[in-house]
């Protein structure tokens, strides 16, 4: 039978005759963005919610709208405005954050574009609880390695108030994005940006390097929803294996460390990988309350142990 609901193409600014409240728009969004089979992985996990925080977006109303907004009825130009955020979402499936140019990790607000991966790594949940109980002591130089706009480095700065801060990354357009968050959050008289490869301009030492590097393999790479590809592409892909970068990380990293410093990386699905690449490595995996997985500490002295096997 064919289907007779309005088609997403169907979104036009004359729906705002049809579509009065907060709440009609809203539901609109979301019947739409189910329709459309869109994908949510970027900070919600379902079409209302997206429906939501562009709707709240558009109307200037924070991230946390009341309730009782909820009937207030639209200007024809508020209606128009949030149509064409979602004609957005639905035709370029561009993830709602780079439509809000705002996303949230480790309670704090970050500035984000599409210079930069979307914030949404379980490191953060290692961050809140000041890496316990992995640092012996607070650390003083923290590294953050592939920084993108700069959440893990920052929400470490904001953890350790005594640390320095270095963000690095080999994007140009990404340390922007780095600078335009260090700013945000006044914190350029200890964090610092660097544009680097890998460990090529950094000359010091740290107590503790976090990473968050691409690591996608190539076939979950091509298989990823569209909005994964609105990402750059350099945030996401690192060889066949994913590995490409985490092995050239785990043969340098053990220079840039100070005695009893502490790595931790995240690999996401490509820690299966890792483990056969290298069966003798004592990787300690973490886990985490609000999901995520991949994620592996080594200290330095254990790296310096495994150096030779890193080094083939
Ligand atoms: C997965 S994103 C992580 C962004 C951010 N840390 C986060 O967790 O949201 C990886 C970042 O690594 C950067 N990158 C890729 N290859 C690199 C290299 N060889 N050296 C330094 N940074 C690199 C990319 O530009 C991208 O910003």
């Amino acid at each position: 039978m064919k289907s007779t609901v309005t088609t997403i193409a169907k979104i036009t600014p004359e729906l705002v005759e049809h579509l009065h409240s907060v709440r009609d728009y809203i539901r609109f969004g979301t019947s739409r963005f189910n329709e459309a089979k869109l994908y949510f992985g970027h900070g919600n996990d379902n079409a209302w919610d997206d429906a939501l925080a562009l709707v709240l977006h558009a109307l200037h109303l924070g991230r946390d709208g009341r309730e009782e907004i909820l009937d207030a009825r639209l200007t024809p130009g508020e209606g128009r405005a949030i149509l064409a955020l979602f004609i957005r979402r639905i035709e370029g499936r561009m993830p709602v954050p780079y439509l809000t140019g705002e996303a949230w990790f480790a309670g704090l607000k970050f500035t984000v574009d599409e210079r930069v991966l979307i914030p949404r790594s379980p490191i953060a949940e290692l961050i809140e609880a000041g890496f316990s109980p992995w640092l012996a002591d607070e650390p003083t130089a923290i590294l953050d390695l592939c920084t993108g706009g700069g959440c893990i480095g920052i929400g470490c700065a904001y953890a350790f108030p005594a640390a320095e801060v270095v963000l690095s990354d080999i994007s140009a357009d990404a340390l922007v994005v780095a600078g335009e968050n260090i700013e945000q959050h006044e914190l350029a008289s200890r964090v610092t940006a660097v544009e680097s490869d890998l460990f090529e301009s950094i000359d010091q030492r740290f107590d503790l390097i976090v990473s968050n590097p691409p690591y996608v393999d190539a076939a979950d790479y091509g298989a990823m929803p569209a909005e994964y590809h609105c990402e750059p592409a350099l945030a996401l892909e690192s060889g066949e294996d994913g590995l490409d970068f985490t092995r050239r990380l785990l043969r340098e990293a053990p220079t840039y460390l100070n005695d009893g410093g502490v790595l931790v990386v995240e690999v996401g699905n490509s820690a299966a990988h890792l483990e056969k690449a290298f069966p003798d490595v004592p990787f300690t995996w973490l886990e985490f309350e609000r999901g995520g997985y991949g994620v592996f500490v080594l200290t330095q002295a254990e790296l310096v142990e495994h150096g030779a096997i890193f080094a083939e």
